[in-house]
């Protein structure tokens, strides 16, 4: 072969004198890298276009396949076809990584839309809680007796049997200290079987004039719709000279008036209580009952022996004293049949009050 028949693809572009397998090479490198491009450009999703790049670029892919038949040239033809599949090659990488490109930013605007937050929408509010009706009970009579000028006190849970006891002027065999009633902790303890043991250490702690209530949790061995092991009692009582039978009406009528309403009905009943003497359980008029009369508190007037056990001299002072049931005027003003629901915490019920 001349020199003047040498191929030179890229110079003339040509394709007379060239062989046919570089003919039909060419002219499927042309139609390839057209279909290649177009397609890459048209891909909707990365994943699509990792397909065409497999299938155009990936080592059995086509141009794989045209770089093959470019290996059976004759060698002359070789330099120009080399750099034109070379050409077409690089043009369909740079399609590939444009589209890349383009489809990572689309994903990327795609998820910042869809996982864009509003920061101007009102937030969910958190459920509100409120006071536990008994706690709401505890806190208006204790708005009531310290209007009244009385101080606010508190005594331990568990509790000598001294003072739950002893100094409450119970006898050795007075049946509240049995096993059966009571629970007995270790070395002479018990959890407080009610909330008088506070009348012996602020008697003890503080000289009279005194007056002073108290309440908190306190502990009998005791379970049905109406008791319960712990429940909540509230203490009273006033020591001061020439203190009366009258003063304990007075204070205890001002009492149901404020928290049952001006005209509530009191009945003072005579009753048996070790640590006063006189002693009374107070009714109040429920015309929404059968029995027509409820027993809310007990009272009387301090045994001397009592003020005695904590150093006061009963020849110089006197007192009154009473304990009620916060869960049972709780139950009694909300209209609550079973102290249980009280303690079982279910929202359902506590949120009605
Ligand atoms: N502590 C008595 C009880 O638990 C209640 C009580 C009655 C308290 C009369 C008093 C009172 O202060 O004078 O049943």
């Amino acid at each position: 072969m001349s020199d003047a028949s040498a191929v030179n693809v890229s110079e003339t572009n040509e394709p007379e004198g060239v062989s046919e397998a570089l003919q039909a090479l060419l002219a499927d490198v042309e139609k390839m890298s057209a279909g290649a491009v177009g397609a890459i450009d048209a891909a909707s999703s990365i994943e699509a276009l990792e397909e065409l790049r497999l299938r155009f670029l990936g080592k059995k892919g086509a141009f794989a396949e045209l770089n093959r038949r470019f290996g059976s040239l004759p060698a002359e033809e070789k330099p120009a076809a080399g750099k034109e599949l070379n050409e077409r090659k690089s043009r369909i990488v740079a399609a590939e990584k444009a589209a890349r490109t383009r489809l990572e930013r689309e994903r990327i605007d795609q998820r910042l839309r869809s996982e864009a937050i509003d920061v101007t929408l009102p937030g969910t509010a958190p459920g509100g809680g409120h006071l536990h009706p008994i706690v709401q009970v505890r806190r208006e009579i204790e708005r009531v007796f310290t209007g009244m000028g009385f101080q606010i006190t508190e005594s331990p849970e568990v509790e000598s049997e001294w003072v739950n006891f002893d100094a409450l002027n119970f006898l050795p065999d007075h049946p509240a200290r049995d096993m059966q009633d009571t629970f007995f902790t270790d070395r002479g303890h018990v959890l407080r079987t009610h909330t008088s043991p506070n009348q012996i250490r602020a008697m003890s702690a503080t000289k009279p004039p005194l007056a002073v209530i108290s309440s908190g949790k306190v502990y009998r061995c005791d379970a049905d719709a109406t008791h319960s092991p712990m429940f909540f009692q509230m203490e009273g009582f006033v020591v001061d000279q020439g203190v009366s039978m009258a003063h304990l009406k007075g204070t205890l009528n001002e009492f149901v008036h404020a928290l049952f309403g001006p005209g509530t009905e009191t009945r003072f009943r005579p009753s048996f209580f070790p640590f006063t003497e006189p002693s009374a359980e107070v009714d109040i008029r429920c015309d929404w009952l059968s029995a027509g009369w409820m027993e809310i508190l007990g009272c009387g007037m301090i045994h001397p022996a009592v003020l005695t056990n904590c150093g006061i001299d009963p020849e110089k002072w006197s007192g009154f004293a009473f304990g009620l049931g916060l869960d049972r005027i709780a139950m009694l003003k909300y209209g609550i049949d079973d102290i249980r629901h009280l303690y079982e915490n279910d929202a359902r019920f506590l949120s009605q009050f």
